[in-house]
């Protein structure tokens, strides 16, 4: 699976780090999109060296736009976790404000969103704040909730980033939902042996031949961003 790890401005931006290493030892490839924030707390570099992927930094870098990256990137991921979340960010996303290519993004993309929110007690204790997150879980959005004790401001209360193996753990569940098949074995008929041969032409289905379409420039396979549904 692929997934958009947004890093935004907080001090618990350094516990995104673990939580890249962490997603892809459970096998999912990630693309880290740090704001220009972000960049102030961790190196880009250390992300692009534990994903082994070029960090999205800048919605206007040179040569990122040939295939208009927000929109290529909105329409292959399969879930953008942002850890840690700031209280600017949760206010940009709840209110649609799309001016960095982390906010983009989320406006672009129809994948689910995992929030981690980090912030001071007082910050995450604020009506504003309180109001935007009701928003977003009344839009579908997740929740990983920040944990409680001393916080780096030298407050004592609610607002610390949740630990990186807590926030990997949610993206998985997100992921991997359980369902009524979930650990169950299941037997499909393979073709190798004679009754798995009659079993599956049995059940195949036998499309009728088409006619290849006319290739347009308009067709999806030239233009990436056309291929799953988007709102632009
Ligand atoms: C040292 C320091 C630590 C900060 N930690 C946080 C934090 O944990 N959570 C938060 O919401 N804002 C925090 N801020 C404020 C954000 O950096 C600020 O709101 C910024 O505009 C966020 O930008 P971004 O959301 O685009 O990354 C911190 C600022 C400083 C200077």
């Amino acid at each position: 699976m692929l997934i958009a790890l947004g890093v935004t401005g907080g001090i618990g931006a350094y516990k995104a780090v673990e939580v890249a290493r962490g997603l892809q030892k459970r096998g999912h490839d990630v693309v880290a999109v740090m704001t220009q924030n972000a960049t102030r707390f961790v190196g880009p570099l250390t992300f692009e060296a534990i994903t082994r992927r070029p960090v999205i930094t800048d919605q206007f870098a040179p040569g990122a736009n040939a295939d208009i990256e927000h929109i290529a990137l909105a329409s292959t991921i399969d879930l953008l976790l942002i850890a840690p979340a700031t209280a600017n960010i949760i206010g940009k996303l709840a209110n649609g404000i799309a001016d960095d290519f982390l906010s983009t993004l989320y406006t672009a993309t129809r994948a689910p969103l995992l929030l981690a929110p980090s912030m001071n007690t007082q910050m995450f204790a604020h009506e504003a704040v309180r109001q935007n997150l009701d928003t977003l879980a009344a839009r579908g959005a997740r929740f990983v909730e920040p944990g409680e004790g001393y916080l780096a401001c030298g407050w004592i209360g609610k607002g610390r980033l949740a630990e990186p193996d807590e926030i990997v753990a949610a993206a998985g569940a997100i992921l991997r939902p359980a369902g009524p098949l979930r650990g169950q074995r299941i037997s499909i008929p393979c073709a190798t042996s004679a009754t798995g041969r009659a079993a599956a032409w049995a059940t195949r289905s036998r499309p009728k031949p088409r006619r290849a379409a006319p290739r347009s420039r308009w067709s999806p396979d030239r233009r990436p961003w056309l291929r799953r549904p988007c709102a632009m």
